[in-house]
């Protein structure tokens, strides 16, 4: 074994407030590739080494991320520091690293789950003292009790502190306001140490994690790359104002040969019921039914227009079930259902809503009549994504709800809008 840690300033100083003993908890939390991981490891695996039989808590949000992602930096710095397989076990199963001297880095997961909500499960656990990686996605619940298992396990023996060691990129619960926030004023707990991460502190990484992050949204690349705390939500957005409106703008390029599809966001009663019939990526026409048979209605558009089966997309959740027997070969949208290509988000309806922006913002999208257009605007304005907690997180969009609570009502014009971008999607041609 070579152990061979060359620390940045950043991890020499949170490597240091491990060893002070006034400090408890400690928090390294910035931007993505600043070498958190690698630290917290670095402290593990020393400690490990040190004294037999301790016993380390090695928290996140699931146990499948840190099998996943943080086990990776585990497996580096085992191959650089060539650690013989012979000095560990590691159980994937049960989720812990088992040393030859008896100590052990055991794994715990800190989602909130109903069916445990006091966090029973961590009940016996003994530890001399924790991490926890990524504590962005992390319940305040979750890490109090995690809290209270610390600092019970041969500390006095081998004069280990009871430590509660972070990672984090930059988030908006208690990380902020327990440790960002009173940092930012000078108002940090004495028995707390925050060390700010940023991209350009890390010589040792490579420029393929400098372009990963250089092509996520606006708002996460400045939170991601540059370590930016507080979160914009103005350039959440995925479009500016003039790209939305110059949807209205239609140009002489307009296709008037297009092929005819029909989009629609069912609903009876409760929420606004549109049908859009577009030409191409150009809208023609938006409806507003408010009648109770929306079904009917749709074939009656489908009939009047004359269009493919085929091309007629409809949400599917809900009341949209009603149609699938009535509407054979269409398409029924199922908002939660796997995107496709397996791209990175969160679910379908995220993908075609990021397609939706896409091809507004490319001027691909045109608006032909000035039918809701007040409600239409605000709606596709306020499509907005939210932080990503780590680089590899899937793709989210703000929740209905929350899209709700802001314009007062459901966005059903964006919702079956972005259902016209499932054929895109599929990569739709005109046959020749
Ligand atoms: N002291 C070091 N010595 C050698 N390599 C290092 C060191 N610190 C970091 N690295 C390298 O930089 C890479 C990124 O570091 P790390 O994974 O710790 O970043 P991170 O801040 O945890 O990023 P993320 O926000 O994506 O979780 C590591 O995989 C490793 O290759
Ligand atoms: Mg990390």
């Amino acid at each position: 074994m070579n152990i061979d840690f060359n620390p940045t300033p950043r991890q020499d100083e949170f490597f240091e407030a491990f060893h002070d003993p006034s400090k408890r908890e400690l928090l390294y939390g910035g931007s993505a590739g600043g070498g958190k991981s690698y630290v917290l490891w670095v402290i593990m695996l020393l400690k490990c080494f040190e004294h037999p039989e301790i016993r380390i808590g090695l928290a996140r949000n699931t146990l499948v991320d840190i099998k996943r992602n943080t086990m990776v930096t585990f497996w580096e710095i085992v191959n650089n520091w060539k650690i013989p397989k012979s000095m560990f076990t590691y159980n994937s199963i049960e989720g812990y690293i088992k040393w030859w001297n008896g100590s052990i880095i055991q794994f715990y997961e800190l989602r909130y789950l109903p069916s445990d909500p006091n966090y029973d499960r961590f009940g016996g656990a003994l530890l001399t003292f924790g991490c926890i990686e990524e504590a962005a996605g992390v319940e305040l619940k979750g890490k109090d009790i995690f809290k209270t298992r610390l600092g019970r396990w041969r500390n006095k023996e081998f004069g280990i502190n009871n430590k509660l060691l972070m990672t984090c990129n930059p988030g908006s619960n208690f990380i902020y306001t327990e440790f960002y926030l009173p940092w930012s004023k000078g108002e940090l707990d004495p028995y707390k140490t925050f060390v700010r991460a940023k991209l350009s502190d890390n010589p040792h990484l490579g420029e393929d994690y400098r372009e990963a992050l250089a092509s996520l949204p606006p708002a996460d690349r400045s939170r991601l790359l540059e370590g930016e705390w507080d979160f914009d939500t103005d350039k959440a957005r995925l479009l500016k104002y003039d790209e939305v409106n110059a949807m209205y703008e239609v140009h002489p390029d307009y296709d008037p040969e297009g092929k005819l599809y029909l989009s629609a966001d069912i609903a009876f009663q409760s929420d606004k019921c549109i049908f859009i019939l577009w030409q191409g990526l150009t809208i023609i026409e938006i409806i507003n039914y408010e009648g109770d048979e929306p079904d009917k209605e749709l074939l009656r558009l489908r009939d009047k227009h004359a269009v493919s089966p085929s091309r007629i997309v409809y949400d599917a959740d809900g009341v949209g079930q009603f149609l699938k027997g009535k509407l054979r070969g269409a398409i029924a949208f199922k908002n939660n259902g796997q995107p496709l290509k397996k791209e990175n988000y969160e679910n379908l309806k995220t993908q075609v809503y990021f397609k939706l922006a896409d091809k507004i913002r490319e001027g691909e999208v045109k608006i032909k009549t000035n039918n809701l257009k007040d409600d239409l605007m605000q709606e596709v304005y306020e499509i907005k994504s939210q932080p990503l907690e780590t680089i590899d997180g899937k793709l989210k969009l703000v929740k209905k709800k929350d899209v709700a609570r802001i314009i007062g009502r459901s966005p059903d014009i964006s919702d079956a809008m972005a259902y016209r971008m499932y054929f895109e999607l599929k990569e739709y041609r005109k046959p020749f």
